[in-house]
């Protein structure tokens, strides 16, 4: 099991969502294969998964994430010799005034560390993410990614949309962190 008493030390304080949601998955209705298999609850010796907590943040933005309620989904796995995280995912939950304000999961910020690449932790991830999602009653989960991953992506069971594949995008280049909280204030 996961959550042995040792291994919990961050979840003691502050989940950012309850980490019973995780043991509930039913990895059998996900696409995704694994061989050995693992699952959240099994994620591989001294690896755990779970909710992103207050302890990984030493201020301010998990605060602020927080406080907005079941919006921001976010697991990662932990290294449980070296207490260190070395993946992670987001779900965002969208609501949506359209679709019978139907909620909508947008999957974010797939990242496995380097050196854990290629132990199916990144299909392990996203498989958490997907059903998390369905968990949560979304209709869909969407996600953008660089061409390269496309077959990673599609191996999971995602699927490019016909006539619907374009990623867009508007950045913008003064909108430092520091210039975002400064305005946000004035909000
Ligand atoms: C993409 C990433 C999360 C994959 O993590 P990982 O733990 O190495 O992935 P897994 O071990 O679970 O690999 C699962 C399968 O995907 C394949 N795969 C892994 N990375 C891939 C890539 N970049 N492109 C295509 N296939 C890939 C693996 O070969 C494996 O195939 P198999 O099941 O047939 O053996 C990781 O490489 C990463 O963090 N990359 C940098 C951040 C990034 O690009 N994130 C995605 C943002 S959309």
């Amino acid at each position: 099991m996961v959550f042995r008493e040792q291994d919990t030390h961050a979840l003691h304080n502050e989940p950012m969502y309850d980490p019973e949601l995780l043991k509930k998955l039913d990895f059998s209705q996900s696409p995704t294969k694994f061989n050995p298999p693992v699952t959240a609850v099994n994620p591989g010796e001294n690896l755990l998964v779970r909710p992103l907590c207050r302890a990984d943040y030493e201020k301010g933005r998990y605060a602020e994430m927080n406080a907005c309620k079941n919006t921001y989904f976010i697991t990662v796995i932990e290294d449980t010799i070296t207490n260190r995280i070395i993946g992670a995912a987001t779900l965002v939950i969208e609501q949506k005034f359209i679709h019978g304000c139907a909620v909508r999961g947008r999957l974010e910020d797939v990242v496995v560390n380097d050196t854990y690449r290629g132990k199916q932790l990144g299909k392990l991830i996203v498989a958490t993410v997907e059903l998390l999602a369905r968990q949560l009653n979304c209709y869909k989960l969407t996600l953008d990614c660089k061409d390269d991953l496309i077959p990673f992506y599609e191996n999971l069971g995602y699927e490019l949309q016909p006539g619907n594949s374009n990623y867009m995008s508007m950045r913008f280049q003064n909108q430092s962190p520091k210039l975002f909280k400064m305005l946000r204030s004035k909000l």
